[in-house]
């Protein structure tokens, strides 16, 4: 589903990446693991738009992503969670989960709302909130769903569980798990590899903008772990 080779993303005179290759199936879940200024985000943000390629190509059904404008990107059924949870924090829980469906015809925007209330029943609950009332987690659980709200085939979450408590690290999983049930094809960024290496089938370890070893979660678990405490 997403092909990425020999990828180079530069900022001025720094290397962020440097000819990382990273191959995402259908229905898979991939973990890229590393710690802080690794270049995960800039790997998802290649994906999404956010930033130029150096170098590489990044293809997505087999299409070449280079000079597709990031809406596009999304048309063709990328969704993205930031880091960092950003949600919009005077609209309510159900704004910020529509918010994620712009440019999508109402009806089929209101049916992906109602999809996605049924796996996130918070959303429900706290529907007419503002998301600013919200707990750090329930945020993140927004992020997710509006991220999830065009209904992507392909989910890139970065750093799902950046700043979150044991409890809510359950919970996001369990969200992630539901989406994963329903057939989400998902590239995860995380720092903390424990619990993200639950959530996957395989892994990447990232450090100062390389691939520095792949393989399933069997074969890589010892130095995902290592790579946490770094
Ligand atoms: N907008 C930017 N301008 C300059 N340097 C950046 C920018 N974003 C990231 N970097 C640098 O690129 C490297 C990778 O950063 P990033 O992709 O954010 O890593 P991670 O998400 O793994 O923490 C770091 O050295 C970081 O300082
Ligand atoms: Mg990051």
């Amino acid at each position: 589903m997403l092909t990425i080779e020999n990828l180079g993303v530069r900022y001025g005179g720094i290397e962020a990446l440097h000819d990382v290759s990273i191959e995402v199936k259908r229905g898979e879940s991939v973990l890229l693991v590393g710690s802080n200024g690794a270049g995960k985000s800039s790997l998802i943000n290649s994906v999404v738009g956010l930033v130029p390629t150096a170098a590489g190509r990044i293809v997505f059904n087999g299409k070449d992503l280079v000079g597709v404008s990031c809406p596009a990107r999304a048309r063709l059924g990328i969704g993205y969670s930031p880091e960092g949870r950003r949600v919009f924090s005077s609209l309510t829980v159900t704004e910020n989960v529509l918010a994620g469906t712009t440019g999508i015809p109402i009806a089929k925007a209101m049916a992906n709302l109602e999809w996605i209330q049924k796996i996130f029943p918070l959303l429900v609950e706290r529907a007419d909130q503002p998301a600013n009332q919200l707990s750090g987690g329930q945020q993140q659980i927004v992020a997710i769903a509006r991220a999830a709200s065009t209904m992507p085939k392909l989910l890139l979450l970065d750093e799902p569980f950046l700043g979150l408590a044991p409890v809510w690290i359950g919970h996001i999983s369990d969200a992630i798990r539901e989406l994963q049930r329903r057939g989400t094809t998902i590239l995860m960024t995380e720092q903390m590899a424990r619990p993200a290496l639950k959530l996957v089938d395989r892994a990447y370890v990232i450090r100062n903008g390389e691939v520095r070893r792949s393989g399933t979660v069997d074969e890589i678990r010892d130095i995902a772990l290592a790579e946490e405490y770094l």
